[in-house]
């Protein structure tokens, strides 16, 4: 029994599904698509859990209309994905596949059809590897890069699309695959790192104007990972290292952007300045209609003095005796609303939306159903709490399920199912789950 209906979110409540391009489609190659960072770096031994790739994922590029088709049938009225730059842009700057741009186009006309609204995000990881090869975020001429593929999406598509994200969870692209060397392109260390993020945030903050000139009506957004943070204990030292690790997973790239610059309690980011070029800050900011914010867990942070540049370490949920998702995250619905509640506390940020949030538990088949009682658990009890935040006065406007249909969840490959729709990776036959039949029954009320 649910404890909440529909229409206590209001009626201007953005409820939607999110997907991203690289996890879905397949067809890496195909007609004149170039390739990208993750098409290359799957192919790379040890980087992907199993070996797996994602050639032909979830083959959206061809069930398009199928999958669409389930999104009006599960009652879902907005439908987030991104767009590949390298199907645009095969070399990442240069010369236009226009066969990328027709199909997009099919992909759009196809949801407005459907009477399904289409979210764009133009970046959600899969930067061309011809600019890799000239450094990617790395380099400055990233953001003019960007500009040129920004301007192209508007252009083709801003006379259907009124709903645009610039970039997906920056700290995670920068962090994963700058940093730590986890994700695409793999590179490692601080001085990859440090200027991969001034990149991103001048080249979030570029898009965001790029299609606020020339899409007068459009609602322009951009999306933040982001968790709940707790220190360990109330020892001074924990606390302290709670708010490294704060500034790192939540602060960086959302405070530059509303023009309160980078986080400055984190010794390593001082190094920030160097990329700085004279005019830089203003040209951080940039001032977006919605924020997306992406929150699945909280993060427990201890102190910790083997942890090079932030002094920090996350208390595994594992090691926590909580009840984990298949990605070992805690399940722990309050952490959205203290989410909305923190970043509601930035006095300009003029509306949140979620604009992902979701479960991966294993799933069966059984009878040609899929019984998925702790997915439709974790969404019916996050929604609770987004609801309870915005009855006090928080700001939010939108609840986006991660994600439609199972697909490629970059490092960890097939295992972890986040899906509304089982896809049997063999047959690529969709199933909905129970979860899936339980938001359209929630959607389906008048
Ligand atoms: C964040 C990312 O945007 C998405 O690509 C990913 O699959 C989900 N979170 C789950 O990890």
């Amino acid at each position: 029994m649910n404890k909440f209906k529909k229409i206590d979110f209001g009626e201007e409540f953005h409820w939607g599904v999110s997907a991203a391009a690289f996890q879905t489609e397949g067809a890496c190659y195909k007609d004149g698509k170039g390739q990208s960072i993750w098409d290359e770096f799957t192919t790379r031994k040890g980087k992907i859990l199993n070996g797996e790739t994602a050639l032909t994922a979830c083959d959206f590029y061809h069930r398009y209309q199928e999958d669409i088709d389930i999104v009006k049938q599960l009652n879902i009225p907005n439908f987030r994905f991104s767009i590949s730059w390298t199907r645009i842009l095969p070399e990442g700057t240069g010369e236009v596949n226009q066969a990328g741009i027709d199909y997009y186009n099919k992909v759009i006309d196809y949801c407005l059809q459907q009477g399904v609204e289409p979210w764009l995000t133009l970046y959600h990881w899969d930067l061309p590897y011809a600019l890799e090869l000239k450094g990617g975020w790395t380099n400055r001429e990233v953001v003019n890069w960007f500009g040129e593929f920004v301007n192209i999406c508007a252009d083709s598509f801003g006379d259907r699309v009124k709903y645009w994200m610039v970039m997906n969870e920056p700290s995670v692209f920068t962090g994963a695959g700058y940093f730590l060397g986890i994700h695409a392109p793999g590179r490692t260390g601080l001085k990859n790192f440090i200027p991969a993020i001034h990149h991103a945030v001048l080249a979030m903050a570029t898009g965001g104007r790029i299609l606020k000139q020339k899409l007068l009506d459009a609602e322009i957004g951009t999306t933040f990972s982001c968790s709940h943070i707790e220190p360990h204990t109330q020892r001074h030292k924990d606390i302290a290292a709670a708010k490294r690790a704060d500034a790192l997973i939540n602060r960086l790239f959302i405070e530059p952007i509303l023009g309160l610059g980078y986080p400055d309690n984190v010794p390593a980011l001082k190094k920030i300045k160097n990329y700085f070029q004279a005019g830089d800050e203003e040209a951080i900011k940039f001032d977006f209609d919605f924020i997306g914010l992406q929150n699945y867990t909280r993060e427990i942070v201890q102190y910790s003095f083997f942890t090079p540049y932030i002094g920090a370490r996350l208390v595994k949920a594992k090691d926590r005796n909580v009840p984990l998702t298949d990605m070992g995250w805690e399940v722990h619905p309050p952490s959205i609303y203290y989410i909305i509640k923190k970043y509601s506390a930035y006095s300009n940020i003029k509306k949140i939306l979620i604009t992902e949030n979701g479960a991966a538990f294993p799933d069966k088949i059984e009878q040609n159903e899929v019984d998925d009682p702790k997915r439709l658990a974790y969404i019916h009890d996050m929604l609770e709490q987004v609801l309870k935040a915005k009855n006090e006065g928080c700001n939010v406007q939108g609840y986006f399920v991660w994600t439609l249909t199972d697909n490629f969840e970059w490092a960890e490959g097939y295992h972890p199912r986040f899906g509304l729709v089982h896809v049997d990776f063999d047959t690529l036959k969709r199933t909905i789950k129970n979860s899936g039949h339980w938001y359209r029954e929630l959607l389906g009320e008048q």
